[in-house]
């Protein structure tokens, strides 16, 4: 969380900073600020803002855009998502010293913040903000000022490395010094923090798509790495002072264009890009019905792990759990491998129980969720092998894992996770069809028939996207509800909570998403005429059962939704269904196993539509931030 940038070069400062913030807007926006040194400057120009990027665009003077010579500038910039301190423009950062020679952004959190504190303003240090952040400002300038005590010249990086040793935390900062204007500095420990290399200048930022505008070239930092970058090239070393050459990789893609593409919000462009997402998926990998699943290259070394595991404990977080719960339906069914899915925050701190017949499957959009990376990191410690279901190949999470395999959903901006999630179920489908035709649990005709459902499944999402007033509709009727319930039971119970999830994370209204079969344990009591329970229906072995359910609902006078996968036109649903739904919403009719690819789609639909209707901030909703970099 928090997004960070810097440049040193010859362009422009400003807009270079402007636009990479631009690209990481997802990682919080909160307030944003920057800070730059050009034309000769003696002092830091500075300017912060509370709320989102436009905010503090809003207050640049127009002149800060406009070219001005050769000379080398250096700057620094944020997108904050507050941890400590409210978003206020105080707390905004950059944040400088009381000398105001060094100024520094920071994601992540210093946890021993509180007693550097102290220490400091026993010195005379004055605190301008709440963040943990500031502490490092007067820090390092407070070693500056005792190495320069000692020593006519000092090595900056020398001591920003010292004064690390007494921070705990995990932490990405670039950092800039008005005694060194020719240079950047940045520490990474737990944060995402990349270098992008160009010809003669340099972009740091917290993600590579800030810097594919200016740079074909990055060097991704590992934890307890820092580095000095000026015209002579980047001086890199380990907190510990062991000094390292840096590796430059080119960088995969290209300049990203960020566009709605006509649709009012990102995520419904989104939601509508999934038919492409699927067949991009499936594309190279199943290549139809008779052609046996490609997923790796047979040398590759997990191909071996993957068929000889016993088990599979799939982690995640939010979003990319609720895909884990559907894979596990899945590759139990067809795959018949026991399959355990975990909240990688809860994993990370119990003591598991891990070996090497484990192999740890890890689904994260990002790529950079910090409790989904831990959690692989102790698998890996445990002996377990791990596998990383990710749409950013050049995440941290893909550089630690054993083998990767992309979800291919493409840049998504939304803050809410959507196209991501059908990718990532698509994958597990392959994964559990990969597994079913190696360990030869399926037969054959039963294979073929989930492959070519799965080819069909882009057309028939094409078809369900093509009508959605009746959704429409629903989320008019019911955005004014407190409560919503989700149920579904089965393969589909995993949509019930992501359709749960997508509700409160956009709507803000209270939802929750149940097995249709647990009502009666409890969450019965709540019912009445109040309350919309949205219920997924699919023809297959828990229909009748789900039925009954909404029967049950329907019978302490709750307003009973359907969605229900059917050939048939509404009106010929049977008497029976009718009399049960207050509204119905029919969508293509699907194998079961994989109808949550489908099923899915409406909830989000209805989750954006009432959002939308109560006229939230869909993209970018309150107290959230695409990628959960802090525990
Ligand atoms: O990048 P990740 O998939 O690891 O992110 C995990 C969750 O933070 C994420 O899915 C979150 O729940 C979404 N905002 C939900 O829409």
């Amino acid at each position: 969380m928090c997004g960070i940038v810097g440049y040193l070069g010859k362009r422009t400062v400003v807009p270079v900073l402007i636009d990479g913030l631009r690209y990481l807007e997802y990682r919080g926006y909160d307030s944003a600020g920057i800070a730059f040194l050009q034309n000769d400057q003696q002092a830091f120009a500075v300017y912060k803002k509370s709320g989102k990027l436009s905010n503090l665009e809003a207050i640049l003077p127009p002149n800060v855009f406009e070219p001005n010579g050769h000379q080398l500038h250096v700057g620094i910039g944020h997108i904050r998502w507050a941890t400590h301190g409210a978003p206020t423009d105080l707390n905004a950062h950059p944040h400088l010293g009381a000398q105001g020679d060094i100024a520094l952004v920071h994601n992540g959190i210093i946890e021993n913040y509180g007693e550097i504190r102290q220490q400091l303003t026993a010195q005379g240090y004055v605190f301008q903000s709440q963040t943990d952040t500031e502490c490092v400002a007067h820090l390092l300038e407070s070693a500056m000022a005792q190495a320069l005590g000692a020593a006519p010249e000092i090595d900056f990086l020398e001591t920003i490395r010292r004064a690390f040793s007494q921070l705990r935390g995990a932490y990405a900062l670039t950092i800039a010094n008005r005694k060194f204007p020719d240079r950047l500095y940045v520490v990474r420990n737990h944060a995402p923090l990349v270098i992008g290399v160009g010809d003669q200048e340099y972009m740091v930022a917290s993600d590579s798509v800030a810097v594919s505008s200016v740079v074909d070239r990055v060097v991704y930092l590992k934890d307890r790495e820092i580095a000095e970058i000026s015209p002579q090239g980047i001086r890199l070393m380990t907190l510990d002072g062991v000094l390292l050459e840096p590796r430059v990789d080119v960088l995969q893609s290209g300049p990203l264009l960020i566009d709605k593409k006509g649709f009012k919000h990102f995520m419904l462009k989104e939601i509508y890009e999934q038919p492409d997402v699927l067949r991009n998926s499936l594309s190279g990998r199943l290549l139809s019905a008779d052609h046996p699943v490609q997923l790796f290259d047979e040398s590759d070394s997990v191909m071996e792990r993957l068929l000889t595991a016993k088990r599979l404990l799939i982690i995640g977080c939010g979003t990319s759990y609720n895909a884990g719960l559907v894979g596990k339906y899945f590759i139990e069914e067809v795959a018949r491998i026991p399959v355990q899915v975990e909240a990688a925050g809860e994993f990370r701190y119990r003591k598991p129980v891990l070996d090497a017949d484990t192999l740890v499957v890890a689904i994260s959009q990002s790529g950079e969720t910090a409790d989904t990376l831990e959690a692989i990191r102790l698998a890996q410690l445990q002996g377990a092998a791990t596998l990383v279901l990710t749409n950013r190949e050049d995440s941290t999470m893909a550089r630690e894992t054993d083998a990767v395999l992309s979800v291919r959903a493409g840049v998504e901006v939304s803050v809410c996770a959507t196209k991501s999630f059908l990718a990532q179920v698509v994958v597990l489908y392959l994964l559990g069809l990969f597994l079913a035709e190696r360990r030869q649990t399926l037969s054959p005709e039963a294979l073929t028939e989930l492959k070519s459902g799965l080819v069909r499944l882009p057309i028939a999402l094409e078809a369900l996207l093509s009508d959605t007033e009746p959704i429409q509709a629903l989320a008019k009727k019911y955005g004014h509800a407190r409560d919503v319930l989700f149920i579904a039971r089965g393969v589909n119970y995993p949509v019930a909570l992501e359709g749960a999830l997508k509700l409160k994370e956009i709507s803000y209204i209270h939802a929750e998403g149940y097995s249709g079969s647990e009502l009666k344990h409890g969450p019965i009591a709540m019912l009445d005429e109040s309350i919309p329970v949205v219920s997924v229906l699919v023809p297959g072995p828990v229909f009748d059962k789900m039925l009954s359910n909404c029967q049950e609902a329907k019978a302490r006078e709750a307003r009973v939704i359907g969605i229900i996968a059917s050939n048939a036109p509404p009106e010929s649903l049977s008497e029976e269904i009718r009399q049960v739904f207050e509204d119905v919403v029919i969508i293509p009719a699907v194998e079961e196993l994989l109808s949550p690819l489908l099923t899915t789609v409406p909830l989000q639909l209805v989750a954006y539509y009432m959002a939308e209707y109560l006229g939230k901030d869909v993209d970018q909703p309150r107290n959230l931030a695409k990628s959960v970099t802090v525990e």
